[in-house]
């Protein structure tokens, strides 16, 4: 299946599900070297990437505490509101604790300084962050994410957990807009 439809729009094949796969498995063992002997808090940002920590927290040789976050910033459609509010708050302290944020894509990081400068002021000890795709070109942040999956142009994706106005969240591979 190399174009799909997702509502009105069409998308052709970007990242296969075996690429995606072999990529995150290989992240997974990249994170039991880093965080040998720690036990970081995996955070994972809604709602985009549950299908990537879902498989990613399967490739961990520890046992992690795992909780959820959402902030808004994408409402609905293809761009940004540069507004950010929490949907879905955290349920426990994380004070003194290392954060590991799990991010489907960042695109001009908004969301990524957001949230570190949020979880640094609730206490916690370090936060990085592991996204499966990062739009360089379109990073206007100030410090980079420390996990990466795959770099990708600047443009529009959907599947694997990722959305066009709520749809094409299931689809097992990544898939980018058409021009
Ligand atoms: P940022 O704050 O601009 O870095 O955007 C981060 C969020 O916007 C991501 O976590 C996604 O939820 C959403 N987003 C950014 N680019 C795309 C895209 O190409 N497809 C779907 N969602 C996207
Ligand atoms: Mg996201």
């Amino acid at each position: 299946m190399n174009d799909v439809k997702v509502l009105d729009k069409e998308f052709t094949l970007s990242i296969s599900e075996s690429d995606l796969q072999a990529r995150i498995a290989s992240l997974g063992t990249t994170l039991n070297k880093d965080y040998k002997g720690r036990d970081p808090l995996v955070v994972s940002v809604l709602n985009g990437s549950f299908l990537f920590t879902a498989d990613l927290v399967r490739h961990l040789d520890w046992d992690p505490e795992i909780q959820f976050i959402r902030v808004s910033s994408y409402k609905g459609g293809m761009s940004s509101s540069g507004e950010m509010q929490i949907l879905l708050d955290l349920k426990t302290p994380i004070q003194g604790k290392d954060i590991l944020l799990v991010e489907d894509i960042v695109d001009t990081g908004n969301t990524l300084e957001w949230l570190r400068t949020y979880m640094m002021n609730r206490g916690a000890a370090s936060v990085n962050l592991i996204t499966l795709l990062f739009k360089e070109e379109a990073f206007q942040a100030k410090t980079p994410p420390e996990y990466i999956g795959f770099n990708i142009p600047n443009e529009f994706v959907v599947g694997y957990g990722m959305d066009y106005a709520e749809h094409g969240r299931s689809l097992p591979a990544v898939y980018t807009l058409k021009s």
